[in-house]
């Protein structure tokens, strides 16, 4: 009864990851999708801890067991609900590294556990096989994560050497070559092997990501939650523990896919990301043709032209996240709609500095979700578009990536937002955005500069537009 128990929950468990995972796909339902998949991962839980026996034991420990998880409940809502949302990529970095370094952690358990309880004779390689397979992905996880998570709060800088490609590759050799003999040859130095395997993946986690630019770590991160998952499949295949099989694949073909999808966003090849060093800090050369002259914008010819206008058409950027502009952004929104402006929002895929970060951060504002349009509806719109109004955005709408082959983001689809009557782009300077690149959109005659942050600056363009 009690095992049969312990199956409903497991399924229960399996159901909602499915179903939250397919509401995340909407930002109208991901809210509820993140809770509905938690309360699936509690009820498995709490499954196993009552209900789970071997030989017809109990789990027992739960002082250990609750202590522990009172710790990390308590530090993980602390961190989650302290965390900036520009900061958002690195603590999902470092959450991240704690799947790896637990799916690592029961590897080397189960180890110890099946070298102790089996001689040479019985030892079932099968078994062997998915734990050297766990703590390799699981080390590489952990170690990549928390590089990751230093270089993304700055406390670690871009660090690469001439040849570490192929140190890394000869690392990783290595690292396969020591499972390989441990599962084959069952040598009588079993633990040293494993433990010889153990360093050797850690140290290549943390050489395979210290070489990647700083602000390609997002990508970096979807493809490390990915090698977690499975890491963490393969410790529900050892447990027969269906709950964390269907998790652990979830997560790895989920962060596969959307490790594809922002590549594919960015027009860049997963290789070119590993080893491209691309916006590591210093300009990327290539297409940066200095300047020309651009023409600055009064907040109150600003003020004029979008409160006339039939339709304006807001793009976010990273900029807007990082002044935390959304607030006052939607209220422009709002104050320019009840002057009979239709106003809409064109999203591109990898604005911002992590998949969907635009979509989140004007959710935290309580703009409506059918304001909202995807880059391939928005670009269709612009034409149409009497303002185009620009908030710290500069990649996503430099035309370089359709015009100029020698950008390094050439190929990248991007909002064409040149297609609209004005162009209005508020940021600080003409400094480059993330790709260290110029963008010959400023210059252009229907382009209009309104420099300063963007929180400052919509206060301000607002008070204008109420003014009118
Ligand atoms: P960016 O090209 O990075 O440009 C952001 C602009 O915001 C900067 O030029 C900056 O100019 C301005 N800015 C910064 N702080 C500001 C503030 N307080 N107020 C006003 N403006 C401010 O951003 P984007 O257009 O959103 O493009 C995103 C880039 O990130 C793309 O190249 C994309 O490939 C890359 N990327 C994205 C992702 C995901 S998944 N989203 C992942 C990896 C890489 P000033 O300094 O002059 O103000």
């Amino acid at each position: 009864m009690e095992l049969n128990l312990l199956v409903l929950c497991y399924l229960i468990g399996s159901v909602t990851f499915i179903v939250g995972l397919k509401m995340l796909s909407n930002p109208a339902s991901a809210r509820n999708g993140n809770l509905v998949a938690a309360v699936g991962m509690f009820v498995a839980i709490l499954g196993t801890i009552f209900l789970y026996e071997e030989n017809g034991q109990k789990l027992g420990n739960y002082t250990w067991i609750f202590a522990a998880l009172f710790i990390g409940s308590v530090a993980g809502t602390l961190m989650a609900k302290r965390v900036q949302m520009t900061a958002m990529p690195e603590m999902v970095s470092l959450f991240n590294g704690m799947g790896g370094a637990c799916a690592a952690l029961i590897s080397v358990i189960e180890f110890r556990h099946l070298v102790h309880t089996s001689d040479a004779a019985s030892l079932d390689q099968t078994s062997l096989l998915i734990i050297m397979l766990g703590l390799i992905i699981g080390s590489v996880s952990f170690a990549g994560s928390v590089i990751a998570w230093g270089k993304l709060n700055g406390s670690i800088k871009d660090f690469a050497f001439k040849g570490q490609h192929i140190i890394n590759i000869i690392l990783l050799l290595l690292t396969l070559f020591i499972a390989a003999h441990i599962v084959i040859n069952l040598p009588i130095e079993l633990e040293l092997y494993f433990y010889a395997a153990v360093v050797l993946a850690l140290v290549y986690g943390i050489f395979f990501v210290l070489p990647i630019g700083g602000a390609d770590m997002p990508v970096v991160i979807s493809l490390l939650n990915s090698f977690t998952g499975v890491a963490a499949a393969c410790g529900g295949f050892l447990y027969d523990n269906k709950v964390m099989l269907t998790g652990g694949i979830l997560v790895g073909a989920a962060g596969t896919l959307l490790t594809i999808l922002m590549c594919k966003a960015m027009n860049r090849s997963l290789q070119n990301v590993l080893i491209g060093s691309f916006g590591g800090g210093a300009t990327t050369g290539g297409s940066a043709q200095t300047g020309g002259t651009y023409k600055e914008v009064t907040l109150s010819d600003a003020a004029v032209v979008m409160s006339y206008a039939n339709k304006v058409m807001i793009v976010p950027g990273y900029g807007l996240a990082v002044a935390q502009a959304q607030h006052v952004c939607h209220e422009l929104e709002k104050t320019l709609e009840a002057k009979g402006v239709e106003v809409k929002y064109a999203i591109h895929p990898v604005a911002g500095r992590m998949p969907g970060h635009m979509n989140v951060l004007l959710a935290e504002a309580d703009v409506s979700y059918e304001k909202l349009l995807e880059m391939e509806q928005a670009n269709e719109e612009f034409k149409n578009t009497d303002v185009v109004l620009i908030l710290g955005a500069n990649d996503v709408v430099n035309p370089a990536a359709k015009s100029d082959p020698s950008s390094p983001i050439y190929g990248m689809p991007i909002l064409e937002v040149e297609e609209a009557k004005h162009v209005i782009v508020n940021k600080r300077s003409m400094k480059p955005g993330y790709a260290g690149i110029e963008n010959q959109l400023f210059f252009q005659p229907k382009t209009s500069m309104l420099f300063g942050d963007a929180k400052k600056a919509l206060q301000d363009l607002l008070a204008e537009v109420r003014n009118l």
